[in-house]
């Protein structure tokens, strides 16, 4: 385990016992709030504890570790080719214009999928090669990473289910890929999104933090 994942780690084992503490005191201000004479105390105590609560919580946000994306995008890309290559799929030219700089707050892992679940979606839909450009930017503690294709885009009749589970319009697919990678953006505080390129294409559009 990397030092950086450690005290991740420790911290939100801290944390954990932090708000095993406030849930003690919330429980105990209900127990107090029976009895009329000690409600507005119960109040106080209550509103003070959650507000504690509240404050254990971005601290566990704030410490949350970051990680170099075009790494974990190389890596995805990687996984991508052996995929083609292994099932005799038509090369797909993949293009990764990530500053090396650039560091996502989040689970590298959870990244891994989200992006070769992309990669492969659009690999999937151009059986007949294509291009896949990854690219992403920072604007403060904000960054915008963006997977376009050259694909037939995606049905604009379907667009706004794809995400759901289940949903697919591949016979042997099960239909899930999409909602993982919604559901893992999320889980890190970021929101993803589809469209067609103006020129044709679709594209995908993920908020993350920094
Ligand atoms: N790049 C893309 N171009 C065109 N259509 C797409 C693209 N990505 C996704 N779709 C559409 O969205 C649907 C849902 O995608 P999703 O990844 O959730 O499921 P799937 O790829 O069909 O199955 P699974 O990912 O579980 O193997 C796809 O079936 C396809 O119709
Ligand atoms: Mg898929």
């Amino acid at each position: 385990m990397s030092e950086d994942a450690g005290r991740d780690l420790t911290l939100r084992g801290l944390i954990h016992d932090l708000n095993n503490v406030f849930q003690t005191i919330l429980d105990a201000a209900d127990l107090l709030a029976q009895d009329p004479k000690w409600a507005a105390l119960a109040g106080n105590i209550e509103r003070t504890a959650e507000r504690g609560h509240r404050l254990s919580q971005s601290i566990s946000e704030a410490t949350r570790s970051t990680f170099p994306l075009g790494v974990i995008a190389d890596i995805a890309i990687q996984f991508a080719r052996d995929y083609l290559y292994a099932t005799k799929h038509h090369p797909i030219e993949f293009q990764s214009d990530v500053p090396a700089s650039l560091r996502i707050r989040g689970n590298p892992v959870a990244w891994e999928r989200i992006l070769v679940n992309l990669l492969l979606n659009s690999a999937q839909a151009m059986p007949c090669g294509g291009w896949v450009k990854l690219a992403a930017a920072q604007e403060g503690s904000k960054a915008t990473v963006r997977l376009e294709d050259n694909g037939p885009g995606i049905p604009v009749s379907i667009l706004s289910r794809i995400f759901e589970p289940h949903f697919s319009t591949k016979p042997a697919n099960s239909g899930i890929g999409l909602h993982i990678v919604k559901s893992l953006v999320e889980l890190d505080g970021g929101a993803v999104a589809a469209e067609n390129r103006p020129e044709g294409g679709a594209a995908f559009v993920i908020e993350a933090r920094c």
